[in-house]
């Protein structure tokens, strides 16, 4: 398989300019939008053909669904570049120039738009329109993953930042909105050059790097590092991808890069990653012993754990391994993954985003937690407001903080529950609407606490109004308050 080179940047935009998310969406409809995320192909092939020569439907129908068009409607779906300049690019294969010349993609190409900014991201061809397994050097396009990654990352304005594992690039493209100077780097040759293609497109610049994880950066410091590394568990004897394997044991890779992340970041430098980690116990003991002796603040929200044969089934289905194509080879590497699993004593696996700080001082933060629910898009901001309320209400001092004047947040409510015929309702829940939909169980000293938030009087005479109304030790409170400030309940 080959990889593209832009032969002219300013051309190819030009074309690709009326060819968005929109424009496709208003193309195919809402039917075929909803097969696509099914990676089905068919209802949207349909409804691009019925829309003739339009720019827009040629060339989703010749990079986004796979169909070989002619030469001539390739030439009318990029007037500027052309056909030859696509060719010449390696964007597609041509038998011949005349016009009705069978003409194919060799890349996936597809828009990728966010609220600000307007790119397009190539890739390598996906199985759904090759029909073929992916090969082991596969080079993926934007995943869940990798919207997953984007959302979550703070985009603070930094001097440099680190996407480790680029793929094609999206995070470090997403970098170069809020970074002045964006490294990538990745093992693959092949991930590297689409990278290149991908920043030439978008008229970015990226310092790219060929390397193993830390290795083409050490020594050097990242305001932000961001990565999707290669996380998935995968045994010996189970196929094995160079986008999703780092080829070390068990989840070994993430756990050695949380060791090390450390080394490369700036003072108060920020890493964000995404991972697999295996669960014995109790999963935050792993990342207790991860983390240990690194020196660095550390937020890890598990977001959904499988057991073992779940995540087998999933990774093998990723992997094209399914017992319609062969049985035997299913239950062979199907085999391969429990009995790993079982040797070293893995039940689950959790996934997560992990979140790790190089503090100036000492660490202060360590938060470990399970949160499974719908999460706010993007959640980035979520997370820098979480960061900062840490460091400020860590900063205060009980007395400091009853002398506080605090609000409750505008997307908090409160839900009672209780029988109906009981005087007192046997639950309060203080939810969240926006950020990570946290749900606080309350007692009837918080919840009145909460309530009395609105600016007015300070935490000190809030709690002792309470405490007139026959509330018991009422600085009981002061650590559930300040988790509540820390969540963002109360600002
Ligand atoms: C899951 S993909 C992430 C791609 C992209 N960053 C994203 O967010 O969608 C993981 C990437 O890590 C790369 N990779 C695999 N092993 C690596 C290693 N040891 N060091 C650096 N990169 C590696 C793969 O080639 C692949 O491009």
């Amino acid at each position: 398989m080959s990889t593209p080179t832009l032969a002219s940047p300013t051309a190819l935009r030009a074309d690709l300019e009326p060819w968005t998310n929109t424009a496709i969406a208003a193309l195919i409809g809402e039917r075929a939008t909803a097969a696509l995320d099914r990676e089905q192909l068919v209802p949207a092939r349909l409804a691009a053909r019925a829309a003739g020569d339009d720019p827009a439907a040629l060339l989703t129908r010749l990079f986004a669904l796979g169909e070989t068009l002619t030469a001539s409607q390739v030439s009318r779906a990029l007037p500027t570049l052309g056909l030859e300049g696509a060719a010449a690019s390696g964007l597609v294969a041509t038998a011949g120039t005349s016009d009705d010349d069978p003409v194919r993609a060799l890349v996936d190409l597809r828009p990728y738009e966010t609220e600000d900014h307007r790119w397009w991201i190539a890739s390598d061809l996906g199985e759904a329109v090759t029909g073929e397994r992916l090969t082991e050097d596969h080079v993926l396009g934007v995943g869940g993953a990798s919207l997953t990654l984007a959302s979550i990352t703070m985009r603070t304005p930094v001097t440099r930042a680190l996407d480790l594992g680029t793929g094609s690039g999206i995070q470090a493209l997403h970098a170069t909105t809020h970074a002045a100077r964006v490294t990538a780097t990745d093992i693959s040759p092949r991930a590297l050059a689409f990278a290149r293609f991908n920043a030439e497109l978008a008229g970015v610049d990226l310092d790219l790097r060929e390397g193993s994880l830390l290795e083409p950066v050490a020594g050097e410091q990242f305001d932000l590092v961001v990565s999707n590394p290669p996380f998935v568990i995968t045994p010996p004897g189970a196929p094995s991808f160079e986008y999703r394997d780092g080829g070390m044991p068990g989840d070994t890779l993430l756990g050695s890069l949380v060791g090390r992340l450390g080394s490369v970041l700036a003072p108060g430098g920020v890493a964000q990653l995404l991972g697999n980690w295996e669960v014995r116990g109790d999963w935050r003991e792993r990342w207790e012993q991860w983390l240990d002796g690194t020196g660095l603040d550390a937020w890890v929200v598990q977001r959904d754990v499988l057991d073992a044969a779940q995540y087998a089934e999933i990774w093998l289905r990723d992997a094209g391994v399914v017992p319609e194509r062969g049985r035997e080879a299913f239950d062979g590497a199907y085999e391969a993954y429990l009995a790993d699993f079982d040797r070293r004593g893995v039940r689950e696996v959790g996934f997560g985003m992990v979140l790790l700080r190089r503090p100036s001082a000492g660490p202060t933060l360590r938060r470990l937690e399970s949160l499974e629910g719908t999460v706010a898009t993007p959640l980035g901001p979520t997370l820098a407001a979480t960061l900062a309320a840490h460091d400020r209400v860590r900063s205060l001092t009980d007395a400091q903080l009853l002398d506080t004047h605090l609000t409750v947040a505008g997307d908090v409510t409160r839900e009672i529950y209780g029988r109906p015929l009981l005087a007192d309702p046997e639950h309060i829940l203080i939810r969240q609407g926006g950020g990570f939909g946290r749900a606080v169980r309350a007692d009837t000293g918080l919840a009145g606490f909460v309530g009395a938030c609105d600016g007015e009087l300070s935490v000190g005479q809030i709690l002792a109004a309470l405490s007139a109304l026959g509330v018991d030790d009422t600085d009981a409170l002061l650590p559930a308050i300040r988790e509540l400030v820390e969540t963002g309940m109360l600002a």
